[in-house]
């Protein structure tokens, strides 16, 4: 599938999963190697699963969530089945984020620690919240066939922005969870001394930080967007693949819900000026 600057799209996709992946390691080995490993018990060991699933499921599979669409390989599968990837995947990533959010809430209840009190606790459960919301949302907006092409078109921006937004979020969390770990939990030497773990888990807030920025990046190139479906049948059929200028015609009918497959995205494809 033709796609303009294709070797930049995937030295971006191919980091990005590099960034990810190392960063799975990096919470995998901070809670085995330097914590207390992995456990469902009332204890530090059940807490650990708080990171773990964090970073696993709420940022690495959020983010690959996000960035689903823009695979230029999946241009010539339905945009029905993206959508269900692209949903199933956000669900599994929430489904992730509840679990972290018994183990922690567990653990503070078996070791009678009192809930809710951090800044980190009251962002953290908003954007859990909001998250859920934005996948009921998504799901009533974009899967349910009832709903107006009107509808649709006018809530995609809010629904982009509103993911993005949230993303960026739960980043910003995860790195105060980890701060406030870190200085929870070293002692002797303490944080300030910088001991290996406390070098090597900066590393991990590091890493969490360049996966968030890549994604942000792959997803907000106009260039890089999936095609709508009817411009992609007109390229099929060998109509208007020569110049953008027979695009516009297609999008503007777009504009106008003449398209009923089309979500009412008519962000403008102009490459040229974009990237
Ligand atoms: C506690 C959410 C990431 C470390 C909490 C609590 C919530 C929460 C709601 C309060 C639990 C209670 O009051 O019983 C989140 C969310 C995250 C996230 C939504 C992802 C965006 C992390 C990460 C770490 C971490 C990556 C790193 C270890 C902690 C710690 C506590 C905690 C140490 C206990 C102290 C406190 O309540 O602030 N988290 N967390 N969190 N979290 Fe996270
Ligand atoms: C696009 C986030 C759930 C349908 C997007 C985009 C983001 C996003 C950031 C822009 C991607 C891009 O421009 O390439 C989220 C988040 C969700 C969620 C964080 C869950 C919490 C859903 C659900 C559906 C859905 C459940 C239902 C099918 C769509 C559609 C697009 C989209 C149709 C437009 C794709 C395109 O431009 O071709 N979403 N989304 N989203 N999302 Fe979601």
């Amino acid at each position: 599938m033709a796609m303009e600057n294709m070797k930049q799209f995937l030295f971006a996709l191919s980091a990005a999963g590099a960034f990810g992946f190392v960063a799975i390691i990096f919470v995998l080995r901070w809670v085995l190697h330097f914590k207390e490993g992995l456990a469902w018990d009332g204890g530090l060991a059940e807490f650990n699963w708080h990171p773990v699933l964090i970073v696993t499921g709420f940022i690495f599979l959020q983010g690959i969530a996000i960035i689903v669409y823009r695979l230029p390989w999946t241009w010539q599968c339905s945009k029905l089945i993206m959508k269900f990837i692209h949903a199933g995947l956000n669900l599994a990533a929430f489904i992730f984020a509840v679990i972290s959010m018994v183990a922690v809430f567990d653990f503070h209840n078996a070791a009678k620690i009192p809930n809710m009190y951090s800044l980190h606790s009251w962002l953290g459960l908003s954007a859990v919240i909001l998250y859920g919301l934005q996948l009921v949302l998504g799901v009533g907006l974009y899967l349910i066939p009832v709903t107006p092409v009107s509808w649709r078109a006018a809530f995609m921006p809010i629904h982009v922005y509103s993911g993005l937004f949230l993303f960026t979020s739960v980043i910003a969390v995860a790195l105060m969870g980890i701060t406030e770990k870190l200085i929870f939990g070293l002692s002797n030497p303490k944080y300030k001394d910088s001991p290996p773990e406390a070098i090597f888990v900066n590393v991990l807030g590091i890493l969490l930080v360049v996966f968030g920025a890549l994604v942000l990046w792959i997803a907000t190139r106009t260039s890089w967007k999936r095609p709508s479906d009817q411009i992609l049948h007109s390229l099929h059929t060998n109509r208007g693949s020569e110049d953008n200028s027979k695009a516009g015609p297609a999008l503007s009918e777009l504009a106008e819900g003449a398209n009923p497959e089309a979500d009412g995205d008519v962000r403008k494809r102009n490459s040229k000026s974009e990237s």
